[in-house]
């Protein structure tokens, strides 16, 4: 059966400000919602069409959660039949307990984010562990900012090592995400000493693939990943080109596997690069899956501390 990972963005606003997002300040970016052009009612018909399809849904924005109608598609979505295990949302879990009420399901893995500024440890761990429950949580993502980690080693006194180990208790995975404006900043002048510092939770291979120098290669982007844009047009990273109409239940994948030069901004892009053997189905937990796998051999236990 063909297979598809669709990405969704169902607003581009958020409830929290993070200094250190690189999407800049919520009140900045476009205020148009997913739910614009067409209601619910019509994006849950419009995934009936691809019934003959296996389906895995990628959200993120801005704050998915944010809309009252994401939670009414959801439900519908992870019902059906096509739509796959492994659908990733990333999320700074505010709205958890609404989550576990109105769109419970095994079937998503949530990249629960951990923004320090806006939720207390307790807040984060309480959130994060009711979800689990559920078993919707891929994984814990935390960004290696300046402002989060002074806020962890000032207001709670514990290294990055502590908090993984607090998340580890519930059987959660913690990433530690290399702040891009200081790890994708070659003119950062401690760039060395913070990508070893990253490089005790990441892979080098992993880093090398999200930030290393892009080289042309082949890649199955256009081939099974699609954006799906507000007005249904479905798009892809790797050209300009329209792949179908989601209201229409048309999916025109590429003929041929294309070559791309552009870097990979994210982690759910590369695997579809045919340069690395990441799985590029159910991509968080092979994500974690790799990189635990990876942080069984690695020895070092070292801080990072700003001036
Ligand atoms: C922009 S957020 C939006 C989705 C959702 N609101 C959230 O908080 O996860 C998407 C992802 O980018 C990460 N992120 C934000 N700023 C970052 C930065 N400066 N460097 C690395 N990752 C960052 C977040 O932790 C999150 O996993």
């Amino acid at each position: 059966m063909e297979k598809y990972l669709l990405r969704f963005v169902p607003t581009m606003k958020c409830n929290f400000n993070c200094d250190y997002c690189f999407l800049g300040k919520s009140v900045d970016r476009a205020a148009e919602t997913m739910f614009d052009h067409h209601s619910v009612n019509e994006w849950i018909e419009a995934m009936k069409l691809y019934s003959d399809k296996e389906i895995e849904i990628y959200m993120w924005g801005g704050e998915p959660f944010l809309l009252d109608d994401t939670y009414t598609l959801l439900k519908a979505w992870l019902a059906m039949d096509h739509i796959t295990e492994g659908c990733r949302i990333d999320t700074n879990v505010y709205f958890a307990d609404k989550i576990a009420e109105r769109c419970p399901s095994n079937k998503l893995k949530l990249n629960c984010s951990y923004h320090m500024q806006h939720h207390t440890l307790e807040d984060e761990f309480k959130k994060v562990k009711k979800l689990k429950k559920l078993d919707m949580v891929g994984m814990v993502n935390f960004v290696a900012s300046e402002s989060n980690l002074r806020q962890l080693r000032e207001e709670y006194h514990m290294s990055i090592h502590d908090l993984i180990d607090k998340f580890a208790e519930i059987g959660v995975f913690m990433n530690v995400a290399g702040d891009f404006a200081l790890a994708n900043n070659e003119k950062y002048e401690r760039r060395d000493e913070y990508m070893d510092f990253i490089l005790q939770f990441i892979s080098p291979r992993e880093w090398e693939l999200l930030r290393g120098k892009s080289k042309k290669c082949k890649c199955d982007a256009g081939k099974h990943f699609f954006t799906v844009n507000n007005d249904g047009r479905l798009t892809s990273c790797i050209d300009d080109a329209v792949y179908g109409d989601f209201f229409k239940g048309e999916i025109t994948p590429a003929k041929r596997v294309k070559k791309c030069k552009k870097g990979c901004q994210s982690l759910i892009s590369y695997p579809w690069r045919q340069d690395n053997e990441c799985n590029p189905w159910n991509s968080l937990l092979e994500y974690v899956k790799r990189n635990e796998e990876y942080r069984k051999n690695v020895q070092t236990k070292i801080d990072f501390i700003f001036d």
